[in-house]
C-alpha cells in the first residue's frame, strides 16, 4: 500500500522540477522508484540524513534547499492523516526539516498507506523537537496544556536536539495547538502539520489509491 501511494506521486512531478524528499519507510519506498523517472528531475533537497544517504546511493544531485529558493513539489508520508490533510509527523525525528521543507514548496504530496487515514488526528504520540536544556521546562509546559510527555530515549535528531513524544493531547482544534506549542520556549518545532498542510494525500489501499 505504501508502495502503491509513492508510485502515484510520480505522477505529480513535472520535467526539470527539483524535488523535497521526506523521511521513513514510505518516502524511502517514493526514493526507491525515484530512478524510473530519473531524466525528469534537475535534483532533490533531503528533509533528513538518511534521505539524503538514500538518494545519493541512487546518484540524484543533493540541493542546499538556501540555494535553491523555492521547490516545485515536496513528497513525505506522516503517522497520520485527516482528510482534510491536516497531519501528525515526526514518528522518524524528522519533523523541524521535514516542516521547513515542506514550507518551502509549492506543492505538498503526502503519501500514506489506509492504516494512517484518521478523522481526528491525536492517537499516534506527537513529536516536540526541543533544545535539550528545556526538556523539564517544555515537559511542564505540556502537562499544563493535559498531554503526558516521554523522553524518547536514545535519540537525537538531525539537528542536535531531543524529541518529546506526547499523548492525549486534544487535537481537534490542530492549528491552534500546533501554535500553542511552537509558543512554548524552548520548542523547535512540532509534528502537527495543519498551519501548512498537505495539498495533496494520496492513500494507499489495497489495490486502488484514493487522492483527496
Ligand atoms: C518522519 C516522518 C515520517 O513521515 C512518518 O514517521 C511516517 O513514516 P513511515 O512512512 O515510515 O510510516 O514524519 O519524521
Amino acid at each position: 500500500m505504501k508502495h502503491m501511494a509513492a508510485e502515484a506521486a510520480l505522477d505529480y512531478i513535472e520535467v526539470g522540477d527539483v524535488v523535497g524528499v521526506g523521511t521513513g519507510s514510505t518516502a524511502n519506498a517514493f526514493i526507491d522508484l525515484l530512478p524510473n523517472i530519473k531524466g525528469k528531475i534537475d535534483g532533490t533537497v533531503a528533509s533528513s540524513k538518511a534521505t539524503e544517504d538514500r538518494l545519493r546511493q541512487y546518484g540524484f544531485p543533493i540541493l542546499n534547499l538556501n540555494r535553491t529558493g523555492s521547490l516545485p513539489i515536496y513528497v513525505d508520508g506522516a503517522d497520520e492523516a485527516t482528510r482534510n490533510k491536516h497531519l501528525i509527523k515526526g514518528g522518524g525525528g524528522a519533523l523541524t526539516r521535514e516542516k521547513i521543507v515542506a514550507a518551502a514548496s509549492e506543492k505538498f504530496v503526502c503519501i500514506v498507506d489506509k492504516t494512517k487515514l484518521v478523522d481526528v488526528l491525536g492517537e499516534f504520540p506527537l513529536a516536540i523537537e526541543v533544545i535539550p536544556l528545556a526538556q523539564s521546562l517544555v515537559s511542564r509546559a505540556v502537562i499544563k496544556l493535559g498531554g503526558q510527555p516521554e523522553l524518547r530515549t536514545g535519540f537525537t535528531t538531525d539537528n542536535g536536539n531531543i524529541i518529546i513524544d506526547v499523548r492525549n493531547l486534544d487535537l481537534k482544534d490542530a492549528t491552534t495547538v500546533e501554535s500553542t506549542l511552537n509558543h512554548i520556549t524552548g520548542v523547535v518545532s512540532n509534528g502537527i502539520f495543519a498551519k501548512r498542510p498537505a495539498d495533496v494525500l494520496i492513500v494507499g489501499n489495497e489495490g486502488q489509491v484514493d487522492t483527496y
